[in-house]
């Protein structure tokens, strides 16, 4: 697995295990399966509720804990320093780590519209800096920031070395990518598949079967030649393995136009500063 390298130097694989909706009982044999099929970057968060299920994959994997990048998120009930601080050794005693490789604010917003988050979220943030000072995280970062959320921040002493956003065909961001890109900030993809709703795209369709690929296989090589890390998420030990088999091709630049032009399409509905739109 290659990786890509963040602003201050460390390596994050260029490919993250998605772990949302991976729980119960069948959590653990779960990331164990994405493990064995070659995941080293496993993308949790305190809102999944599983990351005592993610801890307990990776002590039962036997890999050195080097080998692994292991990203959590604060959830944005937890905005505000102290919150900030509790969410992170909750999710750490629950993770089983010493050391997390990649601690993100989750929303930039407690809930859409609220006006106390923006100066809780630079109190989260700083307690971020304090954990990356510490060397309790090796690197830290947002997730649903767009540039606006993003300037308070650039402003600390540290910024963000990563922002992970919704990121498929059909819904790109480009300006927050553009933003991100511009200042140093790697971007990760959340639902780069659109979590599956972008499988059966005609556009998608046709290129797999030129490329003699998967439509999953064509969302995910489109988001690493963005320069973005895609987290795809399956259940599937063929299909989380199917998804690490990328790097055996690429997009024409023609090819790759058409996927950056398509209309707007698959969206969640999820933005941070409105209520969730009815699709
Ligand atoms: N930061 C945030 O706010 C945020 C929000 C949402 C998600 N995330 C992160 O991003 C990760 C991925 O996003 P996501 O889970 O929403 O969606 P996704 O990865 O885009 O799509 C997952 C869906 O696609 C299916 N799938 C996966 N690989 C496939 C393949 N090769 N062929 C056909 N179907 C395939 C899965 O089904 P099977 O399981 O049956 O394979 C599942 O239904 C999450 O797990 C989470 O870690 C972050």
């Amino acid at each position: 697995m290659e990786d890509f390298i963040l602003s201050n130097g460390v390596r994050m694989p260029k490919i993250g295990y998605g772990t949302y909706l991976v729980e119960d009982d069948a959590g653990v044999s779960v990331v164990k399966a994405a493990l064995d099929a070659g995941y080293r970057h496993i993308d949790t968060a305190a809102f999944y509720g599983n990351e005592e299920q993610v801890g307990q994959a990776l002590a039962a994997s036997g890999l050195p804990r080097g080998e692994l990048f292991v990203t959590t998120k604060v959830w944005r009930d937890a905005l505000g320093y102290d919150r900030t601080m509790r969410s992170f050794e909750a999710s750490m005693q629950r993770l089983g780590l010493e050391q997390l490789d990649l601690l993100l604010l989750h929303w930039p917003t407690r809930e859409p519209g609220d006006p106390e988050s923006p100066a809780l979220c630079l109190e989260s943030w700083r307690a971020c800096i304090e954990l990356y000072h510490a060397g309790r995280v090796r690197a830290i970062g947002v997730s649903n920031f767009l540039p606006h959320h993003l300037l308070p921040l650039l402003e600390t002493e540290v910024s963000p070395m990563v922002n992970q956003i919704e990121f498929h065909p059909g819904y790109t961001q480009q300006a927050t990518v553009d933003f991100c890109q511009a200042h140093n900030i790697q971007m990760a993809a959340w639902s780069p598949l659109g979590r599956a709703r972008m499988l059966a795209d005609p556009l998608l369709t046709e290129l797999a079967g030129r490329y003699g690929k998967t439509p999953a296989q064509i969302c995910i090589r489109f988001a690493l030649e963005c320069g973005i890390c895609p987290l795809p998420k399956s259940s599937s030990p063929e299909r989380m393995r199917q998804n690490l088999e990328v790097f055996d091709f690429a997009l024409s630049p023609a090819d790759f136009w058409r996927i950056a032009s398509l209309p707007p399409v698959g969206w969640s509905g999820l933005h941070p500063d409105r209520p969730r739109a009815a699709l």
